[in-house]
């Protein structure tokens, strides 16, 4: 099971997100970003941040810890924007928290340099668990002590979206080009060999049991929530074998984000790259597209 915490102090929104998610503290002093149950996408992108997040971790790629919190929105009732009443309002009872990691910034290909080892893995995890929100424009990845943390796994398995068509949907290939490391030349081969082998029944059983039940029940087409359970270690077993040959990196895209400012990018470049010269940008086409 996850830990079970109870919010105590509705801190702040988190605009960023599309989901608006808060920051909370809670009964353990922890202060976590909560996902609401009450948000409109619906309590699959909770199921889906506790199947994947905790299938990274798995894979020993860096995730910040998640919790289940239980929220009693009378802690909202001093909250003066509507839009947070109301998802406070909806959320009632267990909903998602994962570990607030303080003084993070947001990854910028541009500022923070991932060597191609790094990059397979997790292209090649995001390609495994079909994920379409960690493209530049929205990388969903933080820097935290120098290193790379995944956040934000609520937009994948789009085959939970309609099981009866989810073998079918599983098969199909994963567009990387417009992936936020696509232009770290992501070692996916190495990333497949090192990870495939991992991804054993037993261990997809492991992380779908921490799913609680409350996010599973009634869901039509089955019986039990351990069935439905079942029902994603399948995809994600099948698409383990061999998803690494129907990875797609095509040219990125010809829009690139802006340059980061000097101030972000001395603050977090402190160390030597091991496979690229920086110095030398006619190397790299994404730096000269942004002069
Ligand atoms: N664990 C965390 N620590 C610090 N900041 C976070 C954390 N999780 C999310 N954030 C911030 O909140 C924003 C929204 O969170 P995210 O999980 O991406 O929600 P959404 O589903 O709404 O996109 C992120 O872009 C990031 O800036
Ligand atoms: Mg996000």
């Amino acid at each position: 099971m996850l830990t079970e915490v109870t919010a105590t102090r509705y801190v702040t929104p988190l605009r960023e997100g599309g989901s608006l998610p808060g920051i909370v503290e809670a009964d353990d002093l922890g202060t976590y970003v909560m996902k609401f149950t009450g948000a409109g996408q619906g309590r699959k992108t909770l199921v889906a941040e506790v199947v994947c997040g905790e299938l990274a971790r798995r894979l020993r790629l860096r995730v910040p810890e998640l919790v289940t919190i239980q929220l009693d929105p009378v802690i909202g009732l001093s909250e003066p924007d509507q839009e947070v009443q109301e998802l406070l309002k909806a959320s009632g009872g267990l909903n998602l928290g994962m570990d607030y990691l303080p003084g993070s910034l947001g990854f910028d290909p541009l500022a923070y340099e991932v060597d191609a080892a790094e990059a397979g893995r997790v292209v090649w995890f995001d390609a495994l668990i079909n994920n379409v929100d960690r493209s530049w424009r929205n990388p969903n990845m933080l820097v935290w002590h120098g290193d790379l943390w995944l956040i934000d796994h609520g937009a994948t398995m789009i085959w939970h979206h309609n099981w009866p068509g989810a073998a079918a949907s599983a098969a199909k290939p994963y567009n990387a080009s417009d992936h936020a490391l696509a232009p770290f030349g992501p070692d996916v081969a190495a990333a497949a060999a090192e990870l495939a082998p991992l991804i054993t029944e037993e261990l997809l059983t492991e992380v779908t049991a921490l799913v609680p039940d409350e996010w599973l029940v009634d869901e039509p087409g089955f019986e039990t929530t351990d069935a439905l359970r079942r029902a994603y270690v399948e995809p994600l077993l099948a698409r383990a074998a061999t998803i690494h040959e129907r990875i797609v990196l095509d040219a990125p895209a010809a829009t690139k984000p802006s340059r980061a400012p000097g101030w972000l990018t001395d603050h977090i470049k402190p160390w030597p790259h091991p496979t690229r010269n920086s110095q030398d940008s006619s190397q790299d086409p994404q730096k000269d597209a942004d002069r």
